[in-house]
């Protein structure tokens, strides 16, 4: 039997960073779903498909093939063949991602893939709905938060370091948006699932909460 850790949380909570470091630490996969939703909505963008025709979403679902691979320990995410990891991290994606996976047909073919992984694999899983939806049944569930003005800053300080010209209330602004979609859409909304340990990371180091759900991990929570 395959070991998992699921780690839900809004954008910019440090869901990636913190699970890259258990993965490590643990010899377990990495699995970034976000990343699959984000290919999925590039290939929307990339076909002109307007993220407010649901029924046009729906029905492209079938010709973008979204796949991953592992090199080097890091993810690979595979759109018709294509890596596009280096595609993927844009604003205009981001906010493409956020509308395209209200769609029910993207979140079947994707929750499907990730299952699937999650059975032969030890992984440590972040997203929105891995505890409520994808692994319901993961060994440790967390839900991971900090406030929207930490999340914001943080953003802001990654862009200002690849020397990105950005805002900070133009970052917040688009990350309480976000949020708001993400917590309200109708199919498998982000939320805490009933049994997930809660952890604000604004006052935490990254270490201190991989740290943290290590021990909830060895503690059998
Ligand atoms: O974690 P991220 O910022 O890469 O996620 C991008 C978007 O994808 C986010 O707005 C919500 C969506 N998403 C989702 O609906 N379900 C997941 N399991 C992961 C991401």
């Amino acid at each position: 039997m395959s070991y998992n850790i699921a780690i839900d949380g809004p954008a910019g909570a440090g869901k990636s960073t913190i699970a890259k470091l258990i993965a490590k630490k643990k010899g377990f996969i990495y699995v970034d779903t976000g990343a699959m939703y984000r290919a999925m909505a590039l290939y929307f963008l990339e076909n002109g498909i307007s993220a407010e025709d649901q029924d046009k979403i729906s029905a492209a679902v079938q010709n973008a093939d979204v796949t991953i691979s592992y090199e080097n320990g890091e993810q690979v995410v595979w759109l018709n063949g294509r890596n596009v990891n280096g595609l993927i991290r844009t604003e205009e994606v981001s906010q493409m991602t956020s509308k395209s996976s209200t769609n029910g047909t993207v979140r079947k073919k994707l929750v499907e893939l990730q299952q699937a992984l999650a059975k032969k694999e030890n992984v440590v899983m972040d997203g929105r709905d891995i505890g409520t939806c994808v692994l319901p049944d993961a060994d440790v569930k967390v839900y991971l938060d900090a406030s929207s003005h930490v999340r914001a800053h943080r953003r802001y300080e990654e862009l200002k370091a690849k020397g990105e010209p950005c805002d900070l209330a133009v970052i917040e602004k688009d990350i309480i948006e976000r949020d708001y979609r993400d917590m309200h859409r109708e199919i498998s909304p982000l939320k805490r699932a009933e049994d997930a340990q809660y952890l604000d990371s604004s006052d935490m180091t990254i270490e201190q909460v991989a740290d943290a759900i290590i021990k909830m991990c060895d503690g059998g929570l």
